[in-house]
């Protein structure tokens, strides 16, 4: 009798899934307006306030209006300006304090996803910030050089308030990242690239409204857009090029390259840089994903090209190559040098099992409680945690306030990709797959504050895909 429900249970999911029954926005209309050509929109970089050696950051979260479009207003929430946020530039063993006014008209919270804090500064579903109050993200910044961002994470709320434009980076830069011969002018060399999709509704409004079956499997846009432009155009100098590309989408998996299918290497995952640069032709990134690329635009003067996203046969960026260098980089052979956890020291293994039905998400067959701690880590006790995918569905996983590095996918360490091998706090597991990944939680602990870890395809972490851990 029980399994007999269980089967009805599962072929209705699998009828959802593979028909797309609810209702398809793909009927909705559209809207078709004219995108002029526009200039990638660089974030500004926020120069911070010094107080007593502290380097404060000052950002007002605001309701407002942005032009994705030439004649239209489209209304958004954006961080200082009209979409997204500035980008906030730190070094290792900085006094920061980042310094969030919410100004909406409810309330939110805003994470440093990436950054290694204690977890009252984390930002997560605890540190609610109220409509007209302030919240500071107050640390000594500890950790290498990395393309981390902000965005909020209020309980169920958090995939409405970033499709709404509510996302920034923040860069951290160390010794290592400063004396390497990389391009570093930020804006010129050195380029941001926040990569999401949208669905505008027919007056040019974002329209966030996923059914059943977008929940499922991604609501996914048919706009694709950088920095808050639509396919704008980044006029190049001839020389190497790193762009440091975010998916700033909620649920969409990007596959990323060059249109003439150039070969590229990719320098630096979500937490560091990797040991030696990778040669790649297609990066994919998962929702939360970072990875920075250095391109060789050196004998490219006078040509065009274009960023491509080729699961969705999308244009991110156009490129011409019409300036000349006015200085070079030569990218170096050897990066960094990571730790690395050996498994032998691994005191246990954490095991848990993604899954769900029918718009609700669990992992270890619990949906997130904001009153439950779901498990409690040693403080610089080293384990390996193993992520089943059990669903037909992509995931990922992600970590607050660590890096963990990837030991095996799908059973074997053959199968762990080398532009995968540098710290990671976000890693992609595709339907029915696993991964297993070594962690350590140093420096901070707190009896009464969680962490989170989450599937950080936004849908599914709104909708319980989400646990809570202490350090201890
Ligand atoms: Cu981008 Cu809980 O994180
Ligand atoms: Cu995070
Ligand atoms: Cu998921």
């Amino acid at each position: 009798m029980k399994k007999r429900e269980f089967l009805t249970l599962s072929s209705v999911v699998a009828l959802y899934i593979m028909t797309g029954c609810g209702g398809d926005s793909n009927d909705t209309s559209t809207y078709q307006g004219d995108t002029k050509d526009v200039s990638l929109p660089i974030p500004e970089l926020l120069e911070p306030r010094v107080e007593g050696g502290v380097k404060h950051f000052d950002l007002r979260l605001k309701e407002t209006k942005h032009k994705f479009f030439n004649n239209i207003e489209t209304e958004t929430f954006a961080i200082n300006g009209t979409y997204l946020g500035p980008t906030i530039k730190i070094e290792n063993t900085d006094e920061v304090s980042i310094n969030f006014t919410n100004h909406l008209n409810e309330s939110t919270t805003m994470h440093g996803h990436g950054m290694h804090v204690p977890p009252s500064m984390d930002g997560g579903p605890h540190q609610v910030i109220n409509s007209g109050k302030s919240w500071s993200a107050r640390y000594r910044v500890n950790q290498k050089a990395c393309t981390n961002w902000y965005h909020p994470h209020l309980m169920g709320k958090t995939a409405d308030h970033v499709y709404k434009g509510l996302a920034g980076l923040i860069i951290i830069e160390d010794d290592e990242s400063r004396a390497l011969d990389l391009p570093k002018r930020y804006g010129i060399d050195d380029i941001p690239l926040v990569l999401q999709d949208r669905k505008f509704d027919s007056s040019g409004q974002m329209d966030y409204s996923p059914t059943l079956r977008e929940v499922m499997r991604g609501y996914i846009g048919d706009t694709f857009i950088t920095n808050g432009a639509i396919k704008p155009t980044f006029e190049a100098e001839a020389k190497e090029i790193r762009f440091r590309v975010l998916n700033g989408s909620n649920s969409t998996v990007y596959e990323l390259g060059f249109s003439d299918n150039r070969t590229f290497k990719q320098i630096a995952t979500d937490n560091s840089f990797l040991e030696t640069p990778v040669s790649l032709n297609r990066v994919t990134l998962s929702p939360g994903e970072r990875a920075e690329i250095v391109v060789d635009l050196s004998n490219d003067f006078g040509a065009n090209l274009t960023l491509l996203e080729y699961r969705y046969s999308k244009i991110f960026l156009k490129i011409d190559i019409n300036k000349q260098a006015a200085t070079t980089t030569s990218l170096p052979n050897t990066l960094t040098t990571l730790d690395k956890l050996n498994p032998i020291d691994a005191v246990r293994t954490r095991s848990f099992t993604l899954s769900g039905m029918m718009g609700s998400f669990e992992i270890n067959g619990k949906s997130m409680n904001i009153n439950r701690i779901d498990e409690t880590m040693k403080l610089d006790a080293i384990e390996i945690w193993e992520v089943k995918n059990n669903m037909m569905v992509d995931h990922n996983f992600h970590i607050h306030a660590t890096h963990f590095m990837i030991i095996q996918r799908d059973g074997s360490a053959l199968n762990v990709a080398e532009n995968e091998k540098g710290y990671k706090d976000v890693v992609y597991i595709p339907a029915n797959k696993s991964v297993k990944f070594i962690v350590k939680m140093t420096d901070y602990t707190d009896e009464n504050t969680p962490y989170m870890y989450h599937c950080h395809f936004l849908e599914h972490e709104d909708r319980g895909m989400m646990g809570q851990f202490i350090v201890s």
